[in-house]
């Protein structure tokens, strides 16, 4: 039987991405969809061919329609933990498109409400589902590299920069919580978590290089409240050390995304800008004396170009788990790490987890 979605928010994401995603998954459909705009309603009827009685101006009404086993938040950040909060007591299903909320006690208290109703909470951590990251998570897990002592990330974009841009949510704290360092660096925080590399305590300097914007509705020039970089120089519980680096103000050729994980054996590197497969360097002395190797990624992980997160959110609601699989708790330890990170970066010092950990009591 099929799955039925009910999406909150048809924005650029759901738009995109998801729909690309859902259209690859099985045993799902789209069946209602719920947005504050007109136009984007408009768009999601076309995309899936939704009757009227599909499309809700207000989430509450699609939740309540009884049309849907399934939600799928794509708000602005801010909604997020509300709308979560609904869909849970009304029993269903629901995934989250990161960062979780805008901050830790929010989404501890989301975490709570699944608990206690007992339902699966999906969150949107993309980098999971990609066929070459699956790859190098099973590399890293088999252990190829030895005993991890550094983890270089890096997502820089040129966004920030475009010209005209306006004042959207993303640029507003009440809205977005942060900047890059919840919207970009949230994934690359998890990618840590994901690869058994969880951040204990850290340092980091954030700042606003574009300090104000056009508003939307008016050519009124108006302050950005959230970073656009973010660096991390983080401590992990396995004893290595991580630096992420964050901007949407580096010029680049589009987004730019590394993982390099450097251990006892050698290392391997992920690049978005070097095509598929990952760059390897490890193994006996003879085989680092050979230089890196570039390895594609093995057919098994699937197509180059697909995105695998619808498919996880639905095994995850029919109760499947898996390697890839991003739950409530893995958006809970990446707000906790943005919180930390904020306060760092405030306060001018180091922040251990325990103390953000702590303040959720
Ligand atoms: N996983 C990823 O790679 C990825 C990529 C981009 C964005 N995101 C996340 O997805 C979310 C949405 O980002 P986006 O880029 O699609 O933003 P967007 O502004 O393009 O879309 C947001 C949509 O939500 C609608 N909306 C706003 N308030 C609403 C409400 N209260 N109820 C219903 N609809 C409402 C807006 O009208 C808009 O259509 C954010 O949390 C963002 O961080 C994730």
């Amino acid at each position: 039987m099929k799955r039925k979605v009910g999406i909150i928010g048809y924005g650029w994401v759901a738009g995109e991405n998801h729909r690309w995603s859902y259209s690859q998954a099985k045993d799902v459909e789209i069946v209602a969809v719920c947005d504050v705009k007109q136009d984007a309603l408009q768009r999601a009827k076309k995309d899936f061919g939704l009757s009227d009685d599909r499309l809700f101006d207000d989430y509450r009404k699609l939740i309540d329609s009884g049309l849907c086993d399934m939600v799928d938040i794509c708000t602005p950040n801010r909604f997020h933990c509300e709308q979560a909060k609904y869909a849970l007591n009304a029993g269903l299903p629901v995934s989250i498109e990161k960062p979780v909320g805008v901050n830790s006690r929010e989404v501890n208290k989301v975490r709570a409400l699944a608990e206690k109703k007992g339902l699966p909470v999906f969150i949107c951590f993309t980098w999971r589902h990609l066929p070459t990251t699956r790859y190098l998570k099973d590399v890293i897990d088999s252990g190829a590299v030895g005993k991890v002592y550094h983890c270089y990330i890096k997502c820089i974009k040129e966004s920030g920069l475009w010209a005209g841009r306006r004042l959207e949510w993303r640029f507003q704290k009440e809205y977005a919580g942060s900047g890059v360092l919840c919207d970009l660096g949230s994934h690359m925080i998890d990618f840590l978590n994901w690869m058994n590399e969880d951040i204990v305590g850290l340092s980091a300097n954030m700042g606003i290089f574009v300090k104000k914007r056009q508003k939307l509705d008016s050519d009124e020039w108006a302050d950005v409240t959230t970073d656009d970089y973010a660096n991390i120089i983080a401590d992990l519980k396995s004893g290595a050390t991580a630096n992420i680096d964050l901007s949407r103000c580096a010029k680049t050729e589009g987004q730019l995304v590394e993982f390099i994980i450097y251990g006892e054996k050698g290392y391997i590197r992920y690049c978005n800008y070097v095509g598929e497969g990952l760059e390897i360097c490890y193994g006996s002395k003879e085989d680092i004396a050979k230089g890196k190797v570039r390895v594609p990624t093995p057919e098994k992980y699937g197509k180059v170009g697909s995105i695998y997160q619808s498919q996880s959110f639905v095994d995850l609601a029919n109760g499947k788990k898996d390697n890839f699989t991003s739950t409530i708790d893995d958006g809970l330890k990446a707000q906790m790490v943005i919180d930390a990170a904020i306060k760092a970066s405030e306060e001018k010092r180091y922040v251990t987890i325990e103390e953000i950990r702590n303040g959720l009591k």
